[in-house]
């Protein structure tokens, strides 16, 4: 499944993770995070929707893992992590990738969606912003590192 997006540039296309992807995501969570997700981690969402990766002139340079799950009656869908290549980002890569797993979290039923952030990470949060995501609540001590984080939600309803 791999189809061309807009927003990214030409070039960038989307498609579901595969087990050969694993070493670039990788390699790109270890670039963008102090306390990163290991291989395994990955591992357990192969298979799942919404774990895609973008890739641009056949190299990985970005993925966003996403899924849903049943919540109290609610289908809750979570945005777990999303990072791009450091020399790829301010490209719209990571707002393709956004909107790539907000369509699949939406069409798997999806009322609302939700995702942790550093508040030290402004990048990313003006990215979840601008997609409307709005700061529900401050989780202290979240991170290892003892930084709080905060959930932002999505409604789809
Ligand atoms: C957060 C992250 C995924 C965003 O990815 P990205 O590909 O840089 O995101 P985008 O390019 O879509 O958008 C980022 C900015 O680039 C701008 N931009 C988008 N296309 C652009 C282009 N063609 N030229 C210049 N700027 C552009 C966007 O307007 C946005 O600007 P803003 O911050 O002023 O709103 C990326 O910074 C990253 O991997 N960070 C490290 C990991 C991380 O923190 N993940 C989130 C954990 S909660």
């Amino acid at each position: 499944m791999t189809a061309p997006v807009p927003e990214g540039g030409d070039s960038l296309s989307i498609r579901q993770a595969q087990r050969a992807d694993l070493l670039a995501v990788v390699r790109i969570e270890n670039a963008s995070f102090s306390q990163p997700w290991p291989h395994n981690a990955f591992e357990t969402f192969l298979g799942e929707p919404g774990f895609l990766v973008a890739i641009d002139n056949r190299s990985i340079v970005g993925y966003v893992v996403s899924d849903v799950t049943p919540n109290y009656g609610r289908n809750l869908g979570h945005v777990k992590d999303i990072a791009v290549h450091p020399d790829y980002r301010e490209a719209g890569i990571g707002s393709a990738l956004l909107t790539r797993a907000l369509s699949v979290l939406s069409a798997y039923d999806a009322d609302s969606i939700k995702l942790e952030v550093r508040p030290s990470n402004n990048d990313a949060r003006r990215l979840y912003r601008s997609f409307g995501f709005d700061p529900l609540r401050r989780v202290p001590d979240y991170y290892d590192n003892d930084e709080d984080a905060i959930v932002m939600i999505y409604d789809l309803e």
